[in-house]
């Protein structure tokens, strides 16, 4: 896998349009909050192994919480990427993954006309806005497009036109050609069912609604354009890789270290539509 540059040298990129430079830590706060009190939480210091200390903060057990909530409550306030996107003004951390891709693959330019399925809470809208120039902050430069959707409801915002809709409906992909009203240069998916339990089930829905993310992507796409989704590594992809592979000219399988590495989520990157 090519080198990663990092968050902190490509937040400094004025012409990428991110957020103020970061340190990147993953060091918690060093006392508990009057939140981490109320939840029951200690703190443990350990090795980073990088010659830091960490200070990792344990949740206990309470009763009427389940402990798969309790872990994800940990995880949540152990995660370095949680803390910086609160930092930086992004709705979620999954913002760093498309930062991340993007870093790499340079689909998000100035002008770009963006497709972002599934986009709930907004934090790939976010990033996609401040890169493809929707508002014109970039002068000189050429103003964007992007174009949300997600089964949830998702809070307007400026410089992204947001629908409610279940990708999977009847007919959903003829409404969202029509908010589209022409072609698009990025399709990008980060869509996912809820969790089933069932991994191999997951797969095959998430799988499912990436062949449906293709699908689109193969009717709207400008010659040129990209096509980037989520998928779980899981075997039942290989039919979907083999036609992308027909259609574009490059085709990465790409975890971006944003990616919980304990998560099977990979992305597919797709470069150079064949039309
Ligand atoms: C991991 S979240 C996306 C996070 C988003 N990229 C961000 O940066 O905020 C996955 C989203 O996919 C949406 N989703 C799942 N199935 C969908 C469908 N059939 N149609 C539209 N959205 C769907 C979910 O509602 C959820 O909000």
């Amino acid at each position: 896998m090519a080198c990663w540059r990092t968050a902190r040298s490509e937040a400094r990129d004025p012409d990428r349009g991110v957020g103020r430079p970061v340190a990147a830590s993953g060091i918690f706060a060093k006392k508990k909050t009057g939140g981490a009190r109320a939840a029951g939480m200690t703190e443990k210091r350990g090795s980073s192994g990088r010659g830091q200390r960490d200070l990792k903060v344990r949740v206990k057990s309470a009763k009427g919480r389940r402990l798969s909530s309790t872990r994800w409550l940990e995880r949540q306030l152990n995660d370095p990427y949680v803390k910086r996107a609160k930092a930086e003004g992004y709705r979620g951390r999954a913002a760093f993954k498309i930062l991340e891709l993007d870093d790499r693959f340079r689909f998000l330019v100035p002008g770009a006309r963006v497709v972002d399925l599934g986009c709930a809470p907004g934090g790939w809208c976010q990033v996609a806005v401040k890169r493809v120039n929707a508002l014109g902050e970039q002068s000189g430069k050429p103003v964007g497009r992007v174009l949300g959707i997600d089964l949830q409801e998702v809070e307007p915002m400026p410089g992204a036109e947001i629908h409610q809709l279940d990708f999977l409906e009847d007919g959903a992909d003829d409404k969202l050609k029509g908010w589209l009203g022409g072609k698009a240069d990025v399709v990008m998916s980060d869509m996912a069912a809820a969790s089933s339990g069932h991994k191999q089930t997951d797969h095959l829905r998430i799988v499912a609604l990436c062949e449906a993310a293709a699908q689109l992507a193969f009717d709207v796409l400008e010659e040129g354009g990209s096509f980037v989704a989520k998928v779980l590594a899981g075997g039942a992809e290989g039919e979907l890789q083999k036609i992308l592979k027909q259609r574009f000219e490059k085709v990465a399988n790409v975890k971006p270290p944003a990616s919980r590495s304990d998560s099977s989520e990979k992305f597919v990157v797709a470069t150079g539509f064949r039309g």
